[in-house]
């Protein structure tokens, strides 16, 4: 018979394994179902062994919601990065000096895709994954383990029988898959957020989030090029293969050449393939393959001289410019979009693009029935990129201009002077109106999914509602008024009246809203810039309406998280008539305006200012629950230790390394105990 802590042990190398199936291999070995009901029998159990806690459980790919903040740290190796080249006469040229640097001797060129994410070094100490750090300015990065640990291809543990050394650093890029970034994008243009450009913009965003969870939900991928270790290897080639034996993803686009006319044919090939992966690529790079060649070879300053990317040239299509439209936002933001003869770039038919604010299209210079060049290079929105002047006659159409009033309403637009975006002022606005109640409605926020936009649409046509706090008034009755003849009187009841199950359902979703927590509800209430994390920052904060309502600018901003531009959408939303009205009303149908108890019992002030360190191994709280304890009670969790560290709360097994620095530090030593008295007392 197994012990609980052997349980625990074998689903943990069980669920390693078939995430590494699922998401490195592609090739998935058992059901989700069966995956899910692995991994609760291990949260299960690691819940009641809290003494058996390990960052690198696969329990702890989901995240946690604790703010994260980031340590700079030093890296071991600097990151270089690499030298352009935009056309083939510059690769040749590359491999002319190659050639020459290895007075002629033969050598292999190691072709690779090169992704458009972010780059990442991991290290890697007997097979366990101890430290991921971002590119930074290539000296010194962020470290973001706890994030990269959320991403299901980066293994958190080596396989026991690969020969992997007992420490090393694998660097690789950290990206979204277009079907991650296409999701992403319309959740954020549901809730009025700004959407991200491109997958590497997206990417580099979520690796940076404070919170961990929000970067397990965004599903980034990440792939392994360059392999670093203190043992002698052949070749950078037979490094990828041996990585890919550990575990990590390694691309199959990675060929090795031996003469300029094999690369050529390489890059002419992904030149077009590379539009069907599922994940951006911006070009190749060649890298030479034997270890011994590259270290004769040597550096520059900025990057290796045995390496080099080609990059892919951006996609341009030239096609006429028939209408510029406006859109008027959630938030009010008037958005120009263009609106062109259909035509087909880098795979897909393009007949829209946005020209994102008033400057973008007067710099353009736009004329109706102009010939445009649309192109789609790491921005996966097509845009106009100038207007093909060969076709410029003097038959040119009208310049657009930017429209004065609004599409929607007739209000005069205005625009602040620091600000690129124009705004309609009129918070009545039907698309503002609409735009407001679905995201109040929305998942994150108050998750009435029984009410979509066609309902709310029909809802405020009908004039049952003109915002949000109308849902609250809403009835059965109203939903569904008894049938009337053509001069309103009521028919006659005949037999079983209709059962409007669609509005039974929509009122129990409205009326179960009312339990959604504080920080969802501020989330909900769609202050400008106030997005999900922001919301959950003031709510804890300031843990009421009321009291966030009274708030100053000063106050707010001393909250981690909120900044000016923050902190000043908050103010002017409260210095609103309406708004506050609204939130009255709101309180009064019995929306949760502060925290609840049990939130409220677990805070204080009383590590408030304070830079916490957790180290170690803990007998009465998993190393998560303290980290909660310390943010509830105002502290800040950070990674390592340094002279601004208040003090480490030590468990058991505390590591050598860092009992010496914090001591060298005169950094002070808490126990579980002393800790547990301190936030108590
Ligand atoms: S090798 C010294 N390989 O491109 C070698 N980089 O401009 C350093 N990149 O910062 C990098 N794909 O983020 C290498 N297959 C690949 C790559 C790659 C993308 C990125 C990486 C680097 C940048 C250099």
């Amino acid at each position: 018979m197994m012990t609980e802590s052997e349980e625990i042990l074998l689903l943990r190398q069980q669920l390693h394994e078939h995430n590494y199936k699922y998401y490195v291999l592609n090739s998935p070995e058992i059901s989700d179902q069966h995956f899910d009901e692995l991994m609760h029998r291990l949260q299960d159990l690691e819940a009641k062994h809290p003494e058996l806690s390990d960052p690198n459980s696969p329990t702890q790919r989901v995240g946690s919601d604790l703010s994260n903040s980031f340590e700079t740290v030093e890296h071991k190796r600097p990151m270089l990065s690499l030298s352009n080249t935009y056309n083939l006469q510059e690769v040749k040229e590359f491999y002319d000096r190659v050639s020459d640097g290895l007075n002629g001797e033969a050598f292999q060129l190691c072709c690779e895709m090169k992704f458009d994410g972010l780059s990442i070094s991991l290290h890697y100490k007997n097979g366990s994954l101890e430290r991921a750090v971002t590119r930074g300015d290539g000296v010194k990065g962020d470290d973001v383990t706890e994030n990269v640990r959320t991403i299901r291809s980066i293994p958190l543990i080596l396989p026991k029988d690969a020969d992997y050394p007992d420490e090393f650093e694998i660097r690789g890029e950290v990206l979204m898959p277009f079907s991650s970034f296409d999701s992403l994008n319309q959740e954020r243009e549901k809730a009025g957020e700004p959407l991200f450009a491109n997958p590497r913009n997206a990417a580099s965003g979520t690796l940076k989030s404070k919170d961990s969870r929000v970067v397990a939900e965004r599903k980034l991928d990440a792939f392994l090029y360059y392999l670093l270790t203190d043992e002698e290897g052949q070749s950078h080639f037979d490094n990828l293969q041996r990585a890919k034996q550990w575990g990590f993803k390694v691309s199959d686009a990675t060929k090795l050449c031996s003469t300029l006319d094999e690369v050529y044919d390489f890059i002419n090939y992904w030149d077009s393939e590379r539009h069907n992966l599922p994940f951006a690529t911006d070009g190749i790079v060649l890298k030479v393959n034997s270890l011994n060649q590259q270290r004769s070879l040597g550096l520059t300053a900025k990057s290796p001289r045995w390496a080099i990317a080609y990059k892919f040239q951006a996609e341009q299509v030239s096609t006429v410019l028939r209408e510029v439209t406006f859109q008027v936002g959630r938030t009010g933001v008037v958005t120009p979009v263009a609106n062109m003869d259909p035509v087909l770039l880098a795979g897909t038919i393009v007949k829209r693009a946005t020209l994102h604010n008033a400057d973008v299209m007067n710099n353009l210079d736009l004329h109706l029935g102009d010939h445009v060049l649309v192109e789609k290079g790491g921005e996966i929105i097509p845009k106009i990129v100038a207007v093909d002047e060969q076709f410029i006659d003097e038959n040119r159409g009208p310049r657009i201009s930017f429209i004065t009033h609004c599409p929607e309403c007739g209000a005069e637009l205005v625009r602040n002077q620091e600000e690129a975006a124009t705004y309609c002022p009129n918070d009545n606005c039907r698309p503002q109106i609409l735009g407001r109640i679905e995201h109040f409605i929305s998942r994150k926020a108050m998750n009435i999914e029984s009410l979509g936009p066609e309902t709310v649409d029909k809802y405020f046509s009908n004039g049952l509602i003109k915002n949000v706090a109308d849902l609250y008034d809403l009835t059965y009755d109203k939903l569904c008024p008894p049938e009337t003849d053509l001069f309103g009187n009521p028919l006659p009841m005949t037999g079983k009246q209709p059962e409007h199950l669609l509005e039974r359902n929509i009122l129990a979703g409205i009326e179960a809203s009312k339990a959604v927590p504080f920080e969802r509800v501020l989330f909900a209430l769609g202050i400008r810039f106030v997005g999900e994390i922001a919301a959950k920052s003031l709510a804890r904060n300031f843990r009421s309406i009321a009291s966030l309502k009274d708030a100053t600018l000063e106050q707010m901003l001393e909250v981690n998280g909120i900044g000016i531009v923050i902190a000043q959408s908050v103010l002017s939303w409260f210095k609103e008539e309406a708004n506050l009205q609204l939130v009255d009303r709101l309180e009064k149908r019995g929306l949760q305006m502060q925290l609840n108890e049990a939130e409220r019992a677990n805070q204080s002030d009383k590590l408030a200012g304070m830079s916490i360190v957790i180290s170690g191994v803990f007998a009465q709280h998993s190393r998560d629950e303290y980290k909660a304890m310390i943010e509830q009670h105002g502290g800040k969790n950070v990674g390592s230790i340094s002279a601004k560290t208040s003090f480490v709360l030590a468990g058991s097994n505390m590591g050598p390394a860092k009992l010496e620095k914090a001591s060298k530090l005169g950094v002070k030593i808490v126990s579980e105990d002393e800790f547990l008295t301190m936030i108590e007392s």
